[in-house]
């Protein structure tokens, strides 16, 4: 019987761990640091359960105890942006939240696979791996894969076809640089850049980077929490179910696309161990040194972290 814990029982962590339930895929525990909210919510999940045809227990705690045999631990833990915010404002609050999970994690007798989904969410997956100590395939941070799912949206509603006939790949930091891959962009197995105009295309692109600030400015507080949760429950999901599914995610990466010592979005291949393997696309020359100079803005802030 799988287990897994999900850290922060706000929009996020509340919405991913009844999901979570509803496919089926494991009892949870719902951790907060505010006890009563993790255990108001469980409770009323639980209620849901007989609605929605489940037995799945989800148990609200603030005892990291309870995430002892945990199979998967979600962190959604943290502080969202306000409008006019960027992720890396966040980095010294969130840091410091995540400090203290990574050593609460640590104590852990079995290793769980963490997903990582705190602003900014690169940062956080590399100071979750380096304060625990777990193995490198077995954190990853949430962020490609939402972000491309944003660009698949954009681009099936600007082109009016489904989302299945569209194939694409949003790579780097899950930051306003993020890099949609335009040159491996496809519709109907045709290259984007033959079906609409380099401008369309530019505007796609900037509405994609800019989504999740979109939605922030029009929520007035907090931030998304509908794809995010359904993003970080696609990983959950190859885990489990060990599908092998080839994802988008925050990577430890040690030479792979030139960088090292860093997490960044690549797509890797994800299954029951984690990380089972980074794919390396072939970049175009400007989205290589795209992703090299996002890096070293990364590696800033890694200082700091
Ligand atoms: C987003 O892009 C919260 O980073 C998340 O909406």
């Amino acid at each position: 019987m799988s287990k897994i814990a999900v850290i922060g029982a706000g929009n996020v962590g509340s919405l991913v761990a009844m999901r979570i339930a509803e496919a089926n895929l494991a009892d949870l525990v719902l951790l907060d640091v505010i006890s009563g909210i993790a255990i108001g919510k469980a409770l009323d999940m639980e209620d849901a359960s007989v609605i929605m045809g489940h037995n799945r227990t989800i148990k609200g705690t603030a005892d990291f105890s309870l995430l002892e045999g945990c199979d998967i631990v979600v962190i959604t833990a943290g502080f969202s942006r306000n409008p006019g915010m960027s992720r890396v404002d966040l980095l010294n609050k969130n840091a410091q939240v995540i400090r203290g999970i990574s050593r609460n994690l640590k104590e852990l007798k079995k290793e769980p696979i963490v997903i990582v989904v705190t602003n900014p969410v690169d940062i956080l997956t590399y100071l979750v791996l380096k304060i625990t100590g777990f193995d490198k395939r077995r954190v990853m941070g949430l962020g490609g894969s939402l972000d491309t799912a944003r660009f698949i949206n954009l681009i099936r509603q600007e082109l009016k076809v489904s989302y299945e006939d569209v194939k694409t790949f949003v790579i780097g930091a899950h930051s306003e640089n993020m890099i949609p891959l335009v040159s491996k962009t496809q519709v109907k197995n045709r290259p984007l850049t033959e079906i609409l105009s380099e401008d369309k295309i530019k505007l796609l692109v900037d509405a994609t980077q800019k989504r999740g600030a979109t939605i922030v400015s029009n929520l007035g507080s907090g931030s998304a929490y509908f794809a995010p949760s359904a993003a970080i429950l696609e990983m959950v999901k190859a885990i489990i179910l060990d599908e092998k599914k080839e994802i988008i995610a925050s990577s430890f990466l040690d030479g792979e696309y030139d960088l090292k010592d860093i997490c960044f979005g690549v797509p890797v291949i994800i299954g029951k161990n984690g990380i089972e393997k980074i794919v390396k696309l072939e970049l175009a020359q400007e989205e290589h040194s795209g992703l090299i100079n996002t890096a070293k803005g990364i590696k800033q802030c890694l200082i700091c972290a």
